[in-house]
């Protein structure tokens, strides 16, 4: 399916937010096999690895590798998350057309997390908007300005909407293509979901913005809704739910890819998915991770009778 012909656009993170939760090596081979599988069940981005020093996360030390593989699929955007100007020069070398920089709204988990001050991650982000400028036309990547606890910090508590407006509009003045709204600890609900879209929409002005939620309070999809009726057309999700940060405490998984990719094509949202086909990646998961807990409430309940596919209903 087109852009044109979706009216949302996911995006896979669990190979990244789900992996690097996870201490049990995903064979690299496998790593590209669920691509592959839920690229053919029509998912177009995925963001497929991290380049942050694998002494960190170890699940990542295969990232060159996972991303060579990535590109070589056909059809769709492979993006990878740079937390620095080093993770980005990783990016460059390899010719990845779009890297996901994240910086916390909130100090402590900036700092947790990427071990620097938010002006400094921000004084990173300009130097590597520098770098990638002065790459050779057709080898420049997007870079995406992920706004990471923008909805609540497990260190901090509540995170107040100026403060995110305020990383907001220093990342798209930086240079930033696109920006990510991450609810990393699932503190949000819908009511604050609105409130904090409705203020970084006002500063990215035509710049897209991505929302990327995860479920551990239960309001994940409320939220995505709160979100849609914003104008956000952008969000990340992981198959069965996989994910959380390694780095704030409590954190689980993100909003399950299957539940949010039914709920869309309930809706009448064209995503190009293919529920059934979705569903059944969800067994590359299964033989790789023995014991881990896969969620879904789509994969225990089946599809409803006779359900007629969004994309179905558009043509009739
Ligand atoms: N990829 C690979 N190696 C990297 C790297 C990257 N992106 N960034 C730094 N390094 C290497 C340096 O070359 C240096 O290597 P050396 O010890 O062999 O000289 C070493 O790591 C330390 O570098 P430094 O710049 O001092 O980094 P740091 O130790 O302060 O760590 C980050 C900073 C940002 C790299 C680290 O905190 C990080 O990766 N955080 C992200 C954590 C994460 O994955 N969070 C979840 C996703 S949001
Ligand atoms: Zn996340």
């Amino acid at each position: 399916m087109t852009d044109a012909a979706r009216d949302v656009t996911l995006c896979e993170v669990g190979l990244r937010d789900g992996l690097q939760l996870v201490a049990q090596f995903f064979p690299t081979a496998e790593k590209l096999a669920w691509i592959a599988a839920e690229a053919a069940a029509g998912v177009p981005e995925f963001e497929v690895t991290s380049f942050v020093p694998p002494k960190l996360v170890p699940q990542f030390v295969d990232a060159e590798e996972v991303v060579r593989g990535a590109l070589a699929l056909p059809g769709i955007e492979v993006a990878a998350l740079i937390p620095n100007l080093k993770g980005a020069e990783r990016g460059f070398a390899l010719g990845v057309p779009k890297l996901d920089f994240v910086m916390s709204v909130s100090r402590t988990h900036n700092l947790k997390n990427v071990r620097r001050e938010r002006e400094e991650s921000l004084a990173d982000f300009r130097r590597i908007v520098q770098a990638r400028d002065a790459l050779p036309a057709g080898r420049r990547p997007k870079l995406i300005g992920g706004l990471s606890t923008a909805l609540g910090c497990s260190y901090e508590g509540r995170v107040a909407v100026d403060e995110v407006r305020r990383y907001a509009a220093e990342l798209a003045a930086a240079g930033a293509d696109e920006l990510t709204v991450a609810d990393t600890v699932g503190y949000g609900d819908p009511a604050q979901v609105r409130a904090v879209f409705k203020a970084v929409l006002a500063e990215a002005g035509a710049l897209p913005v991505g929302a990327h939620f995860h479920d551990t309070r239960g309001t994940g999809l409320a939220n995505v809704a709160a979100a849609l009726e914003c104008g956000v057309r952008r969000f990340d999700a992981s198959l069965a739910g996989l994910g959380g940060c390694p780095f704030a405490p409590g954190a689980t998984g993100n909003i399950v890819m299957d539940d949010l990719a039914f709920m869309l094509d309930s809706m009448g949202l064209r995503t190009g998915v293919d529920l059934e086909k979705l569903l059944a990646v969800r067994a590359i998961l299964e033989r790789n991770l023995a014991g881990a807990e896969l969620h879904g409430t789509l994969a225990r309940a089946g599809l409803p009778t006779n359900y007629v596919p969004a994309r179905l209903r558009a043509a009739a």
